[in-house]
């Protein structure tokens, strides 16, 4: 039997992915800050599909918190066969209103952990000769994003960080994708809100469903591939992006972002 670990795996596209791989018959390490709904899911998918879930809390907007991910799992003699980094936030509004401390938490959970994680289980993976990653950026990594512009600039380094990372890995048969989701159904909305952010207008309706974006993640890191983004818009989009001048990219990008806010 082979383990998974994902982070964020209490909610949204995480738990949609622990869900595949358990109908995968993938043994599962599952983190993120609530114990409590980690085990909730653990009962539903050990039943459901006869798989052994183990979980794990842990605040990854914390220093020094992918090592205990690491410590749990080699105190438990568990090797990892795949790395999903999914765990994070955002925070919407101008950025010189935002909390830097919570700026900053952001930015270790989206940044910090991620890339220590990776470079943990990407050292044993290399060790093993073989091993697949599957980090969670977004539609936000491909331009600049105001009134976003530290989560996306967060998003922006996933992207990179993990394409990079691939082209070393791919020497040792390990395998680095990443998911850039545009604007899905979850809580992470509803988490901005909680924080003040009053982004309760971003536009519901053309949210995709979660799971829909979970599986075009996991099929992606399946086939090995180096990026995969959600939606025929979003990729439009983003190429276009490509080739248009900066600054009015900046500019399309301002204009869409202020859109999205209550009351704009
Ligand atoms: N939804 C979208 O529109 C969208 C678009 C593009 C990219 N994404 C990306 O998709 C990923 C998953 O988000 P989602 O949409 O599925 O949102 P979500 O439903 O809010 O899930 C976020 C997950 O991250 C965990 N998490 C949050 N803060 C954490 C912390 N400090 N330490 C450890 N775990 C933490 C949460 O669990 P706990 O609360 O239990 O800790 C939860 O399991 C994120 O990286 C997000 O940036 C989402």
């Amino acid at each position: 039997m082979s383990n998974v670990l994902i982070t964020g795996a209490s909610s949204g596209i995480g738990y949609d992915m622990a869900e595949i791989f358990a109908e995968k018959k993938y043994d599962l390490v599952l983190v993120s800050r609530s114990l409590a709904k980690l085990e909730k899911i653990k009962g539903k998918l050990e039943k459901e599909h006869g798989v052994k879930v183990l979980c794990f809390s842990a605040d990854l907007s914390v220093e020094n918190s992918a090592e205990k991910v690491l410590y749990f799992t080699e105190k438990n003699n568990i090797d990892i066969d795949i790395l999903v980094n999914n765990a994070g936030v955002g925070l919407y509004g101008e950025h010189i209103e935002l909390n830097n401390d919570e700026v900053s938490k952001m930015l270790r959970l989206n940044i910090v952990s991620l890339t220590a994680l990776s470079n943990y289980y990407g050292k044993k993976m290399k060790e093993k000769g073989s091993g697949k990653i599957l980090n969670v950026a977004s539609m936000a990594a491909y331009q600049p994003t105001p009134y976003f512009a530290a989560y996306g600039a967060s998003k922006s380094f996933v992207l990179n960080f993990s394409e990079g990372l691939a082209k070393e890995l791919e020497d040792y048969n390990v395998t680095v994708t990443c998911l850039s989701p545009g604007p899905t159904d979850t809580a992470f909305f509803s988490a901005m809100d909680e924080k003040g952010s009053g982004t309760s207008h971003f536009d519901p309706g053309s949210r995709a469903a979660s799971k829909k974006v979970a599986e075009i993640g996991v099929n992606a890191l399946f086939k090995n591939k180096l990026s995969v983004m959600v939606g025929g818009l979003n990729k439009l989009r983003a190429f276009s992006a490509r080739f248009a001048p900066r600054k009015m990219v900046a500019a399309i990008s301002k204009k869409i972002m202020k859109g999205h806010a209550a009351g704009n």
